[in-house]
C-alpha cells in the first residue's frame, strides 16, 4: 500500500506566501500601488497534451501502445539501473523544499528537466510528486541522450566514467537507458502522468516551449556544465520560467557553472535590482557532500516584462 498522501510544506525558503493573489489576478501591485503591467499568459500543459504536441500520440489510459515510455520497446535489452553512478544528487526531502517555494502560486504544475541522463532525478522528482498527490504534474526531459563531452573523452581511459557508458551501433545508450529506467518505475510505483522525453538540445527544446507559450514555474537545470553554453542555457530558461517559478541547477562548484550563474545573476540584478532582483541561494545538495544546489527565485513580475 502507497504512503499516505498529502501536502507538506517541508520548509519555506523564500518569503513567497504573497504571491499568488497576484498571479491569479494578472496584475501586480508595487508598494501598495496597483500597476498596469500585464503580466505574461500562464499555460500549463498536461502531460497528455505534451505527448500529443510532441509525439503525435493521443495517450489512451488503457492502452499501453499509445504511451511512450510504457511501450518502449528497448532494442538493446537494457536493464533498469538506479545503482550506478551517476546517481541523482536530488534527494526527496530538498526536492519537496523546493515544491515548497512555488506551493504559494500554486506550484509545481509544469517541471521541465534540461540535461536528464538516465533519469533518476526525473524518477524522484516524479515519486515525490506522487507522495504529495500531484499525480497530474509533467516533468519534460530535454536532453539530445547523445552523450556530453565528458562521457566521449572519458569513457575508455577513465574506468569510473567507462563503468556506466555504454556504446551500441556507434552510439551512445542514454536513451535507452532513460526509457528502462522510467518504463521499469512506471511498473512499480510510479503513476504514468509525469516524465516524458524530449530527444533535443537545451536550445531546441526552449525555443519549441517559447512556442508553444508554456511557462514552465519549476525548471531544473543540468545540462551542458560548459562555461557560455551554461550561461546561454540560464538565459533562455530564465525567459520561459513562470514569474514566481524556479530556476536551479547542481554542481555549483563547477567553475564553469558557478561562472555562469554569477554572471546571469549579477547581469540581471544589474538592471533590476530596484524593480525586481533574482532572488538567489546556493545551498548544500544534501549532508555530507561538497556538491552545492543554486537557485534562482524569479520575481513575481518584472516591469521590463509586459508581453511574450
Ligand atoms: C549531469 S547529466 C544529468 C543528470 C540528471 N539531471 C540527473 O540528475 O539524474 C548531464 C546531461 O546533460 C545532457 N546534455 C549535455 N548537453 C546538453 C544540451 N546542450 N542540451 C540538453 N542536454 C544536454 C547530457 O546528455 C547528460 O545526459
Amino acid at each position: 500500500m502507497r504512503a499516505p498522501r498529502k501536502r507538506p510544506l517541508v520548509t519555506a525558503v523564500f518569503l513567497a506566501a504573497t504571491f499568488s493573489s497576484v498571479l491569479a489576478s494578472g496584475t501586480a501591485a508595487t508598494d501598495g500601488e496597483p500597476s498596469t503591467t500585464v503580466l505574461p499568459p500562464v499555460v500549463f500543459p498536461t502531460f497528455k497534451e505534451l505527448h500529443s504536441k510532441l509525439f503525435g500520440i493521443d495517450v489512451d489510459d488503457s492502452n499501453n501502445d499509445t504511451h511512450v515510455v510504457a511501450s518502449f520497446s528497448n532494442p538493446y535489452d537494457i536493464r533498469p539501473n538506479f545503482n550506478n553512478y551517476p546517481h541523482s544528487n536530488l534527494l526527496p526531502a530538498m526536492i519537496a523544499s523546493i515544491f515548497d517555494i512555488v506551493a504559494p502560486i500554486g506550484g509545481p504544475r509544469f517541471i521541465v528537466e534540461v540535461g536528464s541522463l538516465h533519469g533518476h532525478s526525473a524518477i524522484q522528482m516524479a515519486t515525490v510528486l506522487d507522495y504529495i498527490g500531484l499525480e497530474g504534474v509533467p516533468i519534460l526531459c530535454i536532453d539530445p541522450f547523445t552523450g556530453d563531452t565528458n562521457m566521449w573523452a572519458a569513457w575508455q581511459t577513465d574506468a569510473a566514467v567507462g563503468k556506466w557508458v555504454k556504446l551500441r551501433d556507434g552510439r551512445m545508450t542514454v536513451f535507452d537507458q532513460f526509457m528502462a529506467n522510467v518504463q521499469f518505475a512506471m511498473t512499480r510505483t510510479l503513476t504514468p502522468h509525469h516524465v516524458l522525453p524530449f530527444q533535443a538540445t537545451s536550445t531546441v527544446g526552449a525555443r519549441w516551449l517559447k512556442q508553444m507559450g508554456y511557462t514552465p514555474d519549476l525548471i531544473f537545470l543540468d545540462s551542458a556544465h560548459e562555461e557560455g553554453e551554461t550561461f546561454l542555457e540560464i538565459s533562455m530558461y530564465f525567459d520561459l520560467l513562470l514569474p514566481g517559478g524556479i530556476l536551479f541547477g547542481d554542481d555549483y562548484g563547477w567553475p564553469a557553472v558557478k561562472h555562469d550563474v554569477n554572471k546571469f545573476v549579477e547581469q540581471h540584478n544589474a538592471r533590476h535590482m530596484v524593480d525586481n532582483p533574482i532572488d538567489f541561494q546556493i545551498t548544500r545538495a544534501k549532508e555530507g557532500v561538497s556538491n552545492m544546489l543554486w537557485i534562482m527565485r524569479k520575481a513575481i513580475q518584472w516591469k521590463g516584462q509586459t508581453e511574450r
